[in-house]
């Protein structure tokens, strides 16, 4: 079932910059608006995202003109919102740079700079050679480019790159073991030019279109401190990772690795993994984990939901090791609960009383074992003080693994949780 008011996540790669990178956001600047107008929220009003990602809430509240706050634990990720969220910019001048990039990236390419590149092993596996030649020779004028616009660039070279690898390059991860699966060989100058002209259409659209001043502020922060970035909320709309075990770290990997900000796993864990909260079994390092494990904030909010938690915790750890994977599905949700508790708190010390906090999630069914998220966050909300919650089921999930026998048959749904402070 699909409630069309709120859109969904697609609606991000048709919508003017919204759609300048390609990332599954929970949900569309629909639902942003839909809950805006439903709780009377205008200019004057403020909407934080504890977990902004790439700046859907943030952006949807500038083309309404209500102030907002969103936040988010991935430096990359957080640079993409920014850009996106300021996307003014001077039409002539992104025209006359885009034409600047462009001959010096040829000049590059003929003079035979591009011999001196040195790229980690995946962005090779990502691109065939003549489009690793244009991509160096691209970077290469986008970074000497410089200026105020350079972020501009930045953001439509990366959305080029997932335009031209030949990877299976689908999300989360690429597969570069499906190297040359796409029929099609687009050409890297091509797309980057591409990406500019379809850019420049947006930034010209929103420049059209008229919404009152509104003020915004992203911080490359932790949702589990949200009271250390905003004081007073009309409404916190927001959409967590989900309890699914998708490393958030990892997807962007190809594009970190392109623009050298990483180039190991162990280099990504110490800058992105471990900012960010528990969702993924690769976050988890069970010798550290001793007292998240008891979920003692869990039970300082709700003991019966504690006590369904820890059943389940225990049984994912008694098949962790029956098994042969060995997945730490039993620390990754004690951790996530944890986590979220935290979030829920911060969120009552934020919001107003009589505004509502929205999340949208999905449940999960490690090993099997079924986890109603929806149900569990609404229950913690109210026990964190919060006055009512309640469940709105907007999606069921997981149909693609149907003719899957090792998989479970659990039907999954992804819920809309409001809970009223
Ligand atoms: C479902 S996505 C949100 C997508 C977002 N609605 C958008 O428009 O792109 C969840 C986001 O939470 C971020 N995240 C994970 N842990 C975080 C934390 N502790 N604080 C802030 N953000 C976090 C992830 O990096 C990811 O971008």
């Amino acid at each position: 079932m699909t409630v069309s008011k709120y859109g969904t996540f697609k609606d991000s790669l048709n919508a003017p910059v919204h759609r300048w990178f390609t990332y599954p956001a929970g949900y569309s600047h629909k639902l942003v608006e839909a809950k805006a107008g439903e709780y009377g929220i205008g200019p004057g009003g403020l909407i934080a995202d504890p977990f902004v990602g790439t700046g859907t809430t943030s952006l949807a509240a500038k083309q309404m003109g209500v102030d907002s706050v969103g936040v988010e634990a991935h430096p990359f990720v957080y640079w993409v919102a920014q850009t996106k969220l300021d996307y003014e910019n001077d039409l002539d001048l992104l025209e006359k740079e885009a034409g600047l990039i462009s001959e010096h990236s040829h000049d590059i390419l003929s003079e035979g700079c591009h011999m001196d590149a040195h790229w980690p092993d995946l962005v090779h596996k990502c691109f065939d050679e003549e489009n690793l030649d244009r991509l160096y020779a691209l970077r290469t004028a986008v970074l000497d480019n410089g200026g105020e616009r350079q972020d501009f660039f930045k953001v439509a070279l990366t959305a080029a790159l997932r335009d031209t690898t030949s990877a299976g390059a689908g999300w989360p991860y690429i597969a570069p073991s499906k190297f040359a699966e796409r029929k099609i060989r687009r050409n890297a100058f091509h797309e980057f030019s591409r990406r500019c002209d379809l850019m420049a259409q947006d930034v010209a659209q929103m420049l059209a279109a008229t919404a009152p001043a509104s003020e915004h502020r992203l911080v490359n922060g932790d949702a589990r401190r949200l009271s250390d970035y905003v004081e007073k909320a009309d409404m916190i709309l927001t959409s967590p990772p989900y309890l699914n075990n998708y490393d958030y770290a990892d997807r962007t990997r190809m594009e970190t690795y392109f623009w050298g900000l990483y180039d190991s796993w162990a280099d990504i864990t110490a800058n992105v993994r471990d900012k960010l909260m528990m969702a993924a079994t690769t976050q988890v390092r069970r010798g550290e984990m001793v007292d998240t494990a008891g979920m003692p904030l869990v039970a300082s909010l709700d003991a019966v939901v504690h006590g369904d938690l820890q059943d389940a915790v225990e049984r994912l750890e008694e098949l962790r090791t029956q098994k042969s994977g060995k997945k730490s599905y039993d620390m990754m949700a004690a951790g996530y609960f944890e986590d979220m508790a935290q979030v829920v708190m911060q969120a009552r010390e934020v919001l107003k009383v009589g505004c509502p906090f929205i999340l949208v999630l999905g449940d999960s069914a490690p090993y099997g074992v079924h986890v109603p998220t929806d149900e569990i966050i609404g229950r913690l909300a109210v026990g964190a003080g919060f006055s009512s919650y309640s469940v709105e089921v907007i999606r069921t999930r997981g149909d693609k693994w149907a003719g899957n026998s090792q998989r479970h048959k659990i039907p999954l749904r992804e819920s809309i949780v409001t809970v009223i402070r």
